[in-house]
């Protein structure tokens, strides 16, 4: 395997031949989250230009539609507790675009509470502080800094880019899959620990692979245990699979094209299919209701996609109209490989928030 010699390259391999070979949690963390080096630390990913288009750069519909979504929730909520102020919080907002839509149709619903970022790039903080300024927000590396207030939680595509750990079923056991040298310690390797993890005793052929969302998981309690307790909810939508199983998701994106995970550390986009299976159970016992996942079809569709298309024609041009049609035609398209299936939208509540718009009711 090639490895070119970007800045973190340096870093990991110091790192490597000083404690060993490192889990993919902390490759991940290091990879888009290095301070100087981390992809996000360094660049605007998106767009034509970038790595990744995400739903609320297609189109302004996605945000106004989610914008819709939170304000028929935040009244639901003002309704439950009228005396606290509810915080909307959104987790990893990009450029700011959906947030930008999304305030536009909230703005019409006269919806009042205090916005707050999860952000831990500065190139993207940037952008966001300019496109929201007249709401205000405030800032945090982590969901642990939160208000102790209820919550409205957005996070689209935020999952997907969460470290997380992976096994290897091996004839002894789960063994964590680990990256380190190539015998001639130039380039980056994946290798497997020797001694299996006692904690995982899951069946499965040889060969299986098995990701544990770390990072995930922990934000997916923290933030489920608040809601149970403060009131609120949280809407999630990524690419992933509603029912947990065993598969290597691993990816690496570079200029819309898949790439080698450990070619170009820090310069390519990593992520993993996000299990919304092990997010809902971590939800669940933390005394949060949980509703779906449902896909991103579904759920637009259900929050009426269609008609709020045909009300940005009314005053389009044709090229305009097409493009809508367009856009919406590809953030609910059912192929398996399509948004409309391949992304999936989880909420969790307080358990006495009732139903939440376009979201199958909770089990
Ligand atoms: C794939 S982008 C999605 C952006 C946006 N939600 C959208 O749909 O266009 C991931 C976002 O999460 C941020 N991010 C990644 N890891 C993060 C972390 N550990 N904590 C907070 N933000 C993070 C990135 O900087 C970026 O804003």
């Amino acid at each position: 395997m090639t490895a070119e010699a970007t800045p973190l390259l340096a870093i990991l391999a110091r790192e490597i031949r000083a404690s060993g070979p490192i889990g993919l949690d902390r490759y991940m963390a290091l990879c888009l989250g290095h301070p100087r080096h981390g992809y996000y630390a360094t660049r605007d990913p998106f767009g034509r230009g970038g790595d990744f288009v995400t739903a609320p750069e297609i189109s302004q519909m996605f945000g106004e539609l989610i914008g819709a979504w939170a304000g028929a929730v935040l009244a639901t909520m003002q309704a439950a507790s009228p005396a606290a102020r509810p915080c909307l919080v959104e987790l990893g907002p990009g450029r700011g675009t959906l947030m930008a839509d999304a305030l536009r149709a909230l703005r019409a619903a006269g919806a009042a509470f205090d916005l707050h970022l999860v952000e831990t790039s500065p190139v993207l903080r940037r952008l966001q502080a300019d496109r929201l300024a007249a709401a205000a927000p405030v800032f945090h590396d982590s969901v642990e800094s939160l208000p102790d207030a209820p919550l409205l939680v957005i996070a689209n595509e935020f999952f997907d880019a969460l470290p997380a750990r992976q096994f290897v079923r091996t004839g002894h056991g789960w063994c964590e899959r680990r990256i380190g040298l190539t015998p001639e310690g130039d380039a980056l390797a994946f290798g497997l620990d020797p001694e299996p993890d006692p904690r995982l005793a899951a069946e499965a052929p040889e060969g299986a692979v098995l990701t544990v969302p770390s990072q995930g998981l922990a934000v997916m309690r923290d933030l489920a245990r608040r809601l149970a307790a403060r009131g609120g909810a949280l809407l999630a939508i990524d690419y992933g699979h509603d029912r947990s199983g065993f598969g290597d998701t691993f990816q690496a994106l570079a200029g819309h094209r898949f790439a080698d995970p450990l070619s170009r550390p820090g310069e390519a986009d990593l992520t993993l299919h996000v299990d919304f299976g092990a997010l809902a159970r971590a939800a669940s016992a933390e005394g949060a209701a949980v509703h779906g996942p449902a896909t991103q079809r579904d759920f637009l569709l259900g929050l009426g996609l269609p008609m709020r298309a045909e009300r940005l024609k009314v005053r389009a041009t044709p090229d305009q109209a097409a493009a809508i049609d367009a856009a919406a035609a590809r953030l609910t398209d059912p192929d398996p490989r399509g948004m409309g299936a391949l992304f999936k939208v989880l909420g969790v509540s307080h358990p006495a928030l009732g139903p939440l718009p376009a979201l199958p009711p909770p089990s």
